[in-house]
C-alpha cells in the first residue's frame, strides 16, 4: 500500500518572492549556472506542480518534495530539489530544437524542459508508476503544457517511438545503464543519470560515442530508487550476526561472510593520516579514490540503538569502508583543535590483519590528498557487457548486469 501526501499552502510570502529566493540560493551555490536554466526556473510556477506541499517547501532550495512513499516510509516518488533539478539540465545542456527523455515524472521538471527546448523541441516524460504519470499529465495540462508526452512504463524499455533523443535523463537512482538509454540517444546525445558505483551514487552526464558512453561531468546526488526490471539490491554483511555493523557491497560479490567471524574479538587498530578537511570543503572525489582503489570497497552502517561501541566512525550513517580476507576497516575523522570545523582523517581497522590494512588505507588517503584532492575527479566509461578486457582502459572495471563501466583518473 502506498499513500499520497495531502496538500498545505502557507499563506506567508508571494510565490515569486519565493521563486526569487530559490535561484539566487542555487546562483550562489553554483548550481544554477546559465541564464537559459535561470530564465525556466523563474518562469514555471513550482508550487503549482507540488500541491502536497506549503509554499515555503516547494520553494526550498535544496528539499525534494515527496509525492509517495512505501509501507516501510521510504520516498518512491518526489518532485525532486530545484538544487538537483538545475545541475542535472545544466549537465545536460538542454536547449533550443532539442527532443529529450525524461526517465521519473513529477511534472515540474518536465515543464522545466518544455520550455527550454520551445516550440522546435520535444518532451517525453515516463514513469513507471501509473499514479505518478497521471499527476504529472493532470499537472502539465493544467500549466499549458500540454505538447509533453507522458508515458507509463519501464525505464529499462525506454520510449523507442519517440528516439533518438539528443538528451535523456533519468531521474531514479540507476545501478546500471539499460542499453535502450544507449540505443535511443543520438550519436554525440547525452544521459544524465544518478548511477551507483560501488555504493556511491553520482549524477553522471556520458556522452555518445557509438556503443560508449564517456563521462563529462560528476555530481554528488541521492535519489529514490529505480524500480521495475533494473530493480537492485545491495548485498549486506553482518559483521556481529546482529544489525549493529552492517557492511554493504553493491557491485562484485564480497568474500566468504564467515571470514570476518573473528575480526571483532583481535584489538582495534587505529591510524591517524595527517590528512585534513577544512569546514564545508568537499571530499566527494576521496570517497571514488577509495572505491577504485580497494579490491573490497564498502560502505559501513552501524545501527545506534545497537551500537555496543565495536566500531566508532564519525559518521554512523555512511563510512567509507574496505573488507581484506579475515579483516575490515573504514575510514573517520576526528576534530582538530583549534581548528573551526577542521578534521583530521584517520582509518579504524580490525581483524588479524588489522595494522597491515590499516597502513594500506591510510596510503590511499594520503595518495589522494597528493594527487587528486581539488582535481577534476575520475572520468567513467560505459561499455557494452561481453566487452573483452583487452578493450577497457581505466584504473577499475565494474561489472554490470548489462555494462561494464572503468573509472579513470587523470595523471597526478
Ligand atoms: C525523483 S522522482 C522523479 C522526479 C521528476 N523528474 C521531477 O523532479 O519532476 C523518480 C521517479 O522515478 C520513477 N521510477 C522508478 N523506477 C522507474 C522505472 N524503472 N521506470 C520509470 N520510472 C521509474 C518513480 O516512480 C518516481 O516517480
Amino acid at each position: 500500500m502506498t499513500n499520497t501526501v495531502e496538500a498545505a499552502i502557507s499563506p506567508e510570502a508571494t510565490p515569486e518572492q519565493l521563486r526569487e529566493q530559490m535561484i539566487s540560493e542555487l546562483k550562489r551555490s553554483g548550481d544554477l549556472t546559465s541564464p537559459e536554466v535561470e530564465t525556466a526556473m523563474r518562469k514555471v510556477p513550482r508550487h503549482e506542480f507540488t500541491p502536497e506541499a506549503p509554499l515555503e517547501k516547494a520553494y526550498a532550495a535544496f528539499d525534494a518534495v515527496v509525492t509517495k512513499v512505501n509501507e516501510q516510509g521510504t520516498a518512491m516518488s518526489s518532485v525532486s530539489a530545484p538544487q538537483v533539478q538545475a545541475f542535472m539540465l545544466e549537465q545536460a545542456g538542454v536547449g533550443p530544437g532539442m527532443r529529450v527523455l525524461e526517465i521519473g515524472s513529477g511534472g515540474y521538471n518536465a515543464a522545466l524542459i518544455a520550455d527550454l527546448v520551445g516550440e522546435d523541441g520535444q518532451v517525453t516524460t515516463m514513469d513507471i508508476d501509473p499514479d505518478v504519470t497521471e499527476r504529472a499529465e493532470r499537472l502539465l495540462k493544467q500549466h499549458g503544457y500540454d505538447t509533453v508526452r507522458v508515458v507509463t512504463g519501464d525505464a529499462a524499455v525506454g520510449v523507442a517511438d519517440r528516439a533518438p533523443f539528443d538528451a535523456i535523463l533519468v531521474t531514479a537512482g540507476a545501478w546500471d545503464i539499460a542499453p535502450v538509454w544507449r540505443d535511443q540517444l543520438a550519436e554525440g546525445g547525452r544521459l544524465v543519470v544518478p548511477l551507483r558505483v560501488r555504493g556511491l551514487t553520482r549524477s553522471i552526464a556520458f556522452a555518445r560515442h557509438g556503443d560508449r558512453l564517456v563521462s563529462e561531468s560528476v555530481r554528488v546526488c541521492g535519489f529514490v530508487p529505480m524500480q521495475g526490471a533494473d530493480e537492485h539490491h545491495t548485498q549486506v554483511l553482518l559483521v556481529t550476526g546482529t544489525e549493529e555493523i552492517a557492511l554493504k557491497f553493491d557491485d562484485e560479490v564480497m568474500g566468504d561472510p564467515s571470514d570476518l567471524d573473528n575480526a571483532v574479538k583481535a584489538p582495534r587498530s587505529e591510524t591517524w593520516t595527517g590528512v585534513t578537511i577544512g569546514r564545508q570543503q568537499p571530499f566527494d572525489t576521496l570517497q571514488l579514490w577509495l572505491a577504485t582503489k580497494l579490491d573490497g570497497f564498502c560502505t559501513m552502517v552501524v545501527r545506534d540503538d545497537l551500537d555496543t561501541g565495536i566500531v566508532t566512525p564519525a559518521n554512523k550513517w555512511f563510512a567509507m569502508a574496505a573488507v581484506a580476507g579475515n579483516s575490515f576497516g573504514y575510514v573517520t575523522w576526528r576534530r582538530i583543535e583549534g581548528d573551526d570545523g577542521g578534521v583530521e582523517l584517520g582509518v579504524h581497522t580490525l581483524g588479524p590483519q588489522a595494522p597491515e590494512l590499516a597502513e594500506q588505507l591510510a596510503d590511499h588517503v594520503r595518495s589522494w590528498d597528493l594527487e587528486q584532492r581539488g582535481g577534476s575527479g575520475p572520468r567513467f566509461a560505459v561499455h557494452p557487457a561481453g566487452t573483452p578486457d583487452d578493450q577497457l582502459s581505466g584504473e577499475r572495471v565494474v561489472n554490470k548486469r548489462s555494462s561494464r563501466i572503468t573509472i579513470s583518473w587523470p595523471e597526478a
